[in-house]
C-alpha cells in the first residue's frame, strides 16, 4: 500500500499546473518593497497570501507596521514537532526595464530547445517562487491526509529587500507566538541544477551612504579648478584607500572577530568540485580580485568584503560639463562573517572618513542596516533530517555549503527566539536573482515541492 507521503507526491506532480497558477498569480503582484510607489502592491500580497494560506487550513493574518504588512499563519492541526517557515514576498525593482526580454510582472513558462523549462518573471526565484514551493508541499499534504505531519507557522516579511526595520521588534514582540522547535527557510540555492544543498552559514551586512560636501556651490572648473576642494577627488582617494593592494580591508579592527576557517571545514571546501575560472568565467571574467592568497569560495563564503556599490558626484549627463560639484557621494557594502559587529564596523568606517578629510570637506552619513554573520552547529538532527530527505528527492547527497548573500531575519530568529535555522533552497546561481530575466527552473518548483513534503514527513519521524 502507498504511504502517505507517496500519495503526497503523487498528489503534487498531478496538481502542479494548479500550482503555477497560483504562483503566477502572485508572480503578477508588483510588490517592490523599496518603491514607496507600490506599497498597495505590498499591501495586496500580503492579502493575497493571508487568503492562500486561509484556504489551506491555516489561521492566518496580516499585521500591519509603520511598512509594509508581516504575514502570519499556524496550522497547529499536529501537536509534537513544529517549525517556523520564513519567507519574503516583496521583489526587488526591475530596472534597468529595457533589458528585460518581457514584462517582468507577466510569468510566463519558457520551453528551452533541449525540452527543460524555466519560470520566467520578477520574483520567479528570489523570493516567491521559493516560498511557494513550501506553501504548495503544505496544500498538498493537507489535501491527501487532511493534516500536516508537524505544526507550522508561516511567517512572510515585505521588507526584506530592503533591510526593513520592522521586523526585528516584530519578531522581539511575538516571539512566543513564533516560537517553534526549527526553522526553515527557501531563499538560497542548490549546489547545481542536480545536486540538493544545505546552507550553513550567512554572511552579515553593514550597508552605509556617504556624502562630501565643500564648496556651497557646483563652481567652474576654470575658474576655480585647483583652488577648490574636489568633493568628487576627496570622495575616490578615501574609498579606494579601503583596501590595501593585497585586497585586504584597511579599516583599524575590521579582521577582529574574523578567525581562520576550522581545518576539517577547509577540507569539506576543497572536496567541492567547485571551478574558480568557470565561476568567474559565467560573468565574463578571469581573475580573483579578493585577498591574495585566499580561494574564491573562502572569498565569498568565509572573508569579509568591502564593495562600493554606487556612486555618484558631478554631471553624468551626455556630453561634458566643465563642473568642479559641491557633493558627491557613495554607497558602501561591507559583508561580514564570524563575530564582526556591523555597528563597530559602521564606526571603524565613519571615522575613516572623518580622518581623511581635508579642510573645507564635510561627511554625512546614512545608515542603510545591518545585521550579524550566522552559522548553524549542523550535527542537530534537524539538519541530518533535512539532508536525508533532500537526497531521496534529488537522488543525490546533498551538500552543506557556505555562502555569501545575506538573509538577516536568520541571525534574529537565533538570537530572539534561541532556534536553529534549516537553510534549504532551490534557486540557481543563474537564475539571475535581482537582475533583468529572473527565472526559476520548473524542476526547482515541482521537486522543491516535493523535498518539503519529504522534509515535513522526516520531522515527524
Ligand atoms: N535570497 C537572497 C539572498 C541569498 C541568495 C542568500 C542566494 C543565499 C543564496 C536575499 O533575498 C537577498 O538578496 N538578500 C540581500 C539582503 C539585503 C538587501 C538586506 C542581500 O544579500 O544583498
Ligand atoms: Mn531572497
Amino acid at each position: 500500500m502507498a504511504s502517505d507521503l507517496d500519495r503526497v507526491l503523487d498528489r503534487i506532480d498531478g496538481d502542479i499546473d494548479a500550482a503555477l497558477e497560483r504562483l503566477f498569480s502572485v508572480l503578477r503582484i508588483k510588490s517592490v518593497s523599496t518603491d514607496p510607489a507600490f506599497a498597495k502592491e505590498c499591501a495586496a500580497c500580503a492579502a493575497w497570501h493571508v487568503e492562500d494560506l486561509k484556504s489551506i487550513g491555516f489561521e492566518a493574518m496580516a499585521h500591519a507596521t509603520p511598512g509594509h504588512p508581516i504575514v502570519v499563519g499556524h496550522d497547529r492541526s499536529t501537536s509534537g514537532k513544529s517549525v517556523l517557515f520564513y519567507g519574503h514576498y516583496d521583489v526587488q525593482p526591475t530596472d534597468p526595464l529595457n533589458l528585460w526580454d518581457h514584462d517582468p510582472f507577466e510569468p510566463f513558462i519558457e520551453t528551452r530547445k533541449d525540452g527543460t523549462k524555466a519560470i520566467r518573471g520578477r520574483g520567479s526565484s528570489d523570493d516567491k517562487g521559493q516560498v511557494m514551493t513550501f506553501v504548495e508541499a503544505c496544500r498538498a499534504w493537507k489535501a491527501v491526509t487532511g493534516r500536516l505531519p508537524v505544526g507550522i507557522t508561516v511567517l512572510l516579511e515585505g521588507e526584506e529587500e530592503t533591510g526593513g526595520v520592522n521586523l526585528p521588534p516584530f519578531l522581539a514582540s511575538h516571539a512566543d507566538e513564533l516560537r517553534a522547535d526549527v526553522g526553515l527557510i527557501c531563499d538560497t540555492n542548490m549546489w547545481d541544477a542536480r545536486t540538493p544543498a544545505i546552507q550553513t552559514m550567512l554572511r552579515g551586512l553593514c550597508n552605509d551612504e556617504v556624502t562630501i560636501r565643500a564648496a556651497d556651490r557646483d563652481l567652474h572648473s576654470g575658474f576655480y579648478g585647483n583652488a577648490a576642494a574636489n568633493p568628487n577627488a576627496v570622495l575616490v582617494r578615501i574609498l579606494a584607500s579601503l583596501r590595501d593592494e593585497t585586497g585586504r580591508v584597511t579599516l583599524p579592527g575590521f579582521y577582529e572577530g574574523v578567525p581562520e576557517l576550522p581545518e576539517a571545514l577547509k577540507a569539506d571546501w576543497q572536496k567541492l568540485p567547485f571551478d574558480e575560472k568557470a565561476f568567474l568565467g559565467a560573468v565574463g571574467l578571469s581573475e580573483p580580485a579578493g585577498e591574495k592568497g585566499r580561494s574564491v569560495l573562502e572569498m565569498v563564503w568565509s572573508r569579509p568584503t568591502c564593495e562600493i556599490t554606487g556612486i555618484g558626484g558631478g554631471y553624468q549627463g551626455e556630453g561634458f560639463k566643465t563642473v568642479i560639484p559641491s557633493v558627491a557621494s557613495a554607497k558602501v557594502s561591507f559583508r561580514l562573517v564570524f563575530d564582526q559587529d556591523p555597528e563597530t564596523v559602521r564606526a571603524a568606517f565613519r571615522a575613516h572618513v572623518q580622518k581623511l578629510l581635508p579642510p573645507d570637506c564635510e561627511a554625512s552619513f546614512i545608515k542603510h542596516g545591518g545585521s550579524r554573520a550566522v552559522r548553524f552547529p549542523v550535527d542537530a538532527p534537524s539538519f541530518a533530517k533535512a539532508r536525508a530527505a533532500l537526497a531521496e528527492e534529488w537522488g543525490r547527497e546533498a551538500f552543506f555549503i557556505g555562502g555569501g548573500g545575506s538573509i538577516p531575519v536568520t541571525g534574529l530568529i537565533k538570537e530572539k527566539l534561541g532556534m536553529d535555522v534549516v537553510l534549504a533552497g532551490f534557486a540557481l546561481e543563474d537564475d539571475r536573482i535581482h537582475s533583468p530575466n529572473e527565472k526559476y527552473e520548473l524542476e526547482s518548483f515541482r521537486r522543491g515541492i516535493r523535498s518539503w513534503a519529504r522534509i515535513l514527513d522526516a520531522f515527524s519521524r
